[in-house]
């Protein structure tokens, strides 16, 4: 099959409104006629909705806006993947619109599972999906929004291929959204209510992020790549490092980067809490990589405005512009990465890492290796990989660890598959699974024997790692590197082995020894389309067609709204569940086969919190009722629900971190929960909460984390006059009668309510506040 060309009016309707954000950033200059600008702030003032109200109420002019202003934007795009895409439909559905307000995809990726290979589990697990994959398609055609089928490809990947663009800016159901700024968007990760927020043209909010710039110079050689500048930066920031910020990439290095390796270092800024991660547009990349995936007069016109005088240059940072901090990474000094276990910022240079597998007594040996996933299946993830297999054949080597490999989308598949690199991969050993997310997310049928709860590693080309994340074994330790170092590490089957100084033994008695990767950004061929069959369908909506959901569906359920607030302060909610330690998104709402359960709520409810750690018991899952009884916690929250018991989730820092999954905001509120009481929050999990009418409160002092216990009774006070008042600023605190001795006590908290935000919780949620609108 040749390359594909995309009908005109598919790349106008993929092309950013450029006239109109241009105009836009005159009238911005106009309100800030002094400050240089960041290319986030460019990008992100040229979509406000009301460019005076935002950049200038409650700021001192304008000059303090990041950190403190919010913000209300008008997307460009919203992409959503299945899982997340079920419920954003649903609710999207019950605002009774006949088409979206912007266009907008649907991407069949989350639900394939990776067992045997794309060949059987493909169709396995189209047939196993079915009634969900016929909702979305149908849903669809309904609101003329485009559908990628299963097997078309994994969101991010195809986002890049087709719709992402100098100076866009998009929403998207999925934290690794910001994949989309390493070619030059603004892209943003939120949960389905956010989403929502743009399909019916509402304006999005979001607290003006500040502005990290990395710094990049020199030049990368050898077997570092871009997935290494990420881990490296992952390990110095940490996984808070960047909650509130966008991390914008300036410095000479960029142009040596291929478009495709900035996405892979945008992806995981997800991994740092970071808002997105954006690169200017950079002609040397973007432009051979647009006009490669057919979209050649983006990149004019991405180019005409890129080489326009400063205050009319949308797309690159004034000179000047300032960063709230600076990080510097010498790209020609930097060495390959190894990051984890369990965490995606536990960095190790390559060079140090055996002895770290001796420290920690981490094991010596790992199983699999899996290259692809969104984070890194790009042609040049591929061919690097290939020309590492092609030596190892050469000699006569087979990889020690089963070998896996995941392409991103149908075009990168097509194309590896036309230039042989597939074949490599095969004869090789190497199992292609399913262009989907498959072992990333959980959806792996692994056939080794790994037991569960049975310590083991594993090394992957991902960007997550959180226990139980690829396999459901809590125990399997995920090694994060780049594509190459998983590939040249499989061939070992040895956690301490350094392919950059370790050799192999041969038969004959020789060493092997791996010369550093090779391979090409761009195919020479240009990309092959793939299989018709995997192509979106037209963006048109048609009225006539019905939605499908059958009402005995256990896997699709109508959604039902929510209460509203009471008319004054919460009373009497009880402490399910006081969180110990992490707890990410994965925690409270698990994915792996779960995720069958997403667009049906009261079913995927039963696994709330489920990986929770109450610090009461000390144990995972396991909490007490009041009368002492011990239970799972989703079945003390179902407990709860059936008495109409609210209750409150006590937790420590970075509550929510992980991903925009909001259905660990809905599971809870849907099950009873009003507060979240923690140290501190991941970003979009906080907002999550707050769209489904779920309180969250910080602690003001956090040793007061110690005082609650489960079962402890918590009344808010002066929390509703805030409600009330649009979260202007007040005294919450809460009062708290201890479980067993009545003693009663009070703890001053915080919150970070926004006018807006405050309506939604009032109305129950913010899609109840939405459709009453609608209706007024
Ligand atoms: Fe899928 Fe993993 Fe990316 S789940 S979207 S491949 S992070």
């Amino acid at each position: 099959l040749q390359s594909a060309t995309p009908a005109a009016s598919d790349v106008a309707s993929r092309t950013p409104p450029y006239t109109r954000l241009l105009k836009r950033l005159h009238e911005v200059r106009r309100l800030l006629p002094t400050r240089p600008l960041t290319l986030a702030e460019k990008i992100l003032f040229s979509h406000l909705d009301n460019a005076e109200e935002s950049l200038l109420e409650g700021t001192s002019n304008g000059s303090n806006i990041r950190g403190n202003a919010t913000i209300k934007l008008k997307p460009d795009r919203v992409a959503m993947q299945d899982a997340s895409a079920q419920m954003a439909l649903l609710q999207f559905m019950t605002c009774d619109l006949p088409s979206t307000a912007v266009p907008a995809s649907i991407h069949c990726d989350h639900m394939i599972v990776g067992e045997k290979g794309a060949d059987t589990d493909l169709p396995n697990s189209i047939i196993g999906n079915k009634e969900v994959y016929d909702f979305l398609e149908s849903a669809a055609k309904r609101y003329g929004i485009e559908f990628w089928p299963p097997g078309a490809g994994i969101i991010h990947q195809a986002v890049l291929e087709n719709y992402a663009a100098p100076g866009l800016m998009m929403l998207g159901t999925d934290s690794h959204t910001p994949n989309a700024g390493g070619l030059g968007a603004i892209a943003i990760g939120v949960g389905g209510a956010d989403a929502v927020d743009a399909l019916v043209d509402a304006p999005w909010e979001l607290k003006a992020p500040k502005v990290r710039g990395v710094r990049l110079e020199g030049k990368l050689s050898g077997w570092a790549s871009p997935k290494d500048v990420i881990l490296h930066l992952a390990g110095k920031l940490t996984v808070r490092g960047g909650t509130g910020y966008i991390i914008e990439y300036t410095g000479p290095g960029v142009q040596s980067l291929s478009c495709t390796g900035m996405a892979t270092i945008c992806n995981m800024g997800a991994e740092m809490g970071a808002t997105t991660s954006i690169f200017p547009f950079t002609p040397s990349a973007h432009v051979p990589y647009l006009q490669s995936t057919h979209r050649g007069p983006i990149a004019e016109q991405a180019a005409a405005i890129a080489s326009s005088p400063g205050p009319h240059n949308l797309l690159v940072a004034d000179v000047g512009a300032e960063y709230d901090d600076e990080v510097v990474i010498n790209l020609s000094e930097l060495e390959p990465h190894i990051n984890g276990p369990f965490t995606p910022d536990l960095s190790t240079p390559l060079s140090v890492f055996k002895e770290a597998v001796k420290t920690n007594e981490w094991p010596e040996t790992f199983g699999a290796g899996l290259i692809g996933s969104c984070t890194n299946s790009s042609y040049a993830d591929m061919t690097r990989a290939e020309s590492l297999v092609q030596q190892a054949s050469a000699a006569g080597l087979k990889p020690k660890a089963d070998f896996f490999i995941t392409p991103g989308s149908e075009q990168i598949r097509a194309t590896v598959s036309r230039d042989g690199t597939m074949e490599t991969f095969e004869q090789a050993g190497g199992v292609v699974l399913a262009n989907a997310c498959g072992p990333c997310i959980g959806q792996w049928s692994r056939t080794d024997g790994v037991e569960k709860g049975e310590n083991n590693a594993i090394f992957s080309s991902y960007n997550r790692n959180f226990p139980g994340r690829n396999d459901g074994n809590r125990k399997t330790m995920n090694f994060l590197a780049s594509p190459e170092l998983v590939t040249a590490m499989s061939y070992s089957g040895r956690t301490d082995f350094n392919p950059m100084v370790d050799s192999i033994p041969l038969p004959d008695g020789q060493d092997f020894r791996f010369q550093p990767p090779t391979g090409s950004d761009i195919p020479s061929a240009g990309f092959a389309a793939g299989d018709p069959l995997f192509r979106p369908t037209e963006p048109t909506p048609d009225p006539s067609a019905s939605v499908a959901i059958d009402p005995n569906s256990d896997r699709l359920a109508v959604l039902e709204p929510f209460e509203p607030f009471p008319q004054g302060e919460l009373e009497g909610m009880k402490v399910l569940v006081r969180v110990k330690g992490q707890c990410t998104t994965d925690t409270i709402s698990a994915a792996g086969p779960w995720l069958k359960y997403k667009g049906h709520l009261p079913n995927i409810s039963e696994n709330t919190l489920i990986g929770a750690i109450s610090a009461d018991t000390g144990a995972v899952n396991t909490v007490t009722d009041v009368d002492g009884s011990s239970h799972t916690i989703p079945e003390l929250a179902t407990k709860w629900k059936q008495q109409q018991q609210p209750w409150i989730v006590v937790a420590e820092h970075n509550y929510g971190e992980g991903s925009a999954r909001e259905h660990a905001a809905l599971q809870p509120r849907y099950l009873g929960c009003r507060v979240v009481l923690s140290k501190s929050f991941a970003r979009i999990h906080e907002t999550n909460l707050k769209k489904q009418g779920v309180v969250p409160l910080t602690f003001a002092n956090e040793e007061d984390y110690d005082k609650l216990h489960g079962c402890d009774e918590v009344s808010t006070e002066g929390l509703y006059d805030v409600l009330q008042n649009g979260g202007s600023s007040g005294n919450v605190n809460l009062l708290v009668k201890q479980k067993g001795t009545g003693a009663e006590f009070r703890i001053p908290v915080k919150h970070t309510l926004s006018k807006d935000q405050s309506g939604f919780i009032l109305a129950g949620s913010a899609l109840n506040l939405l459709s009453q609108r609608g209706k007024d």
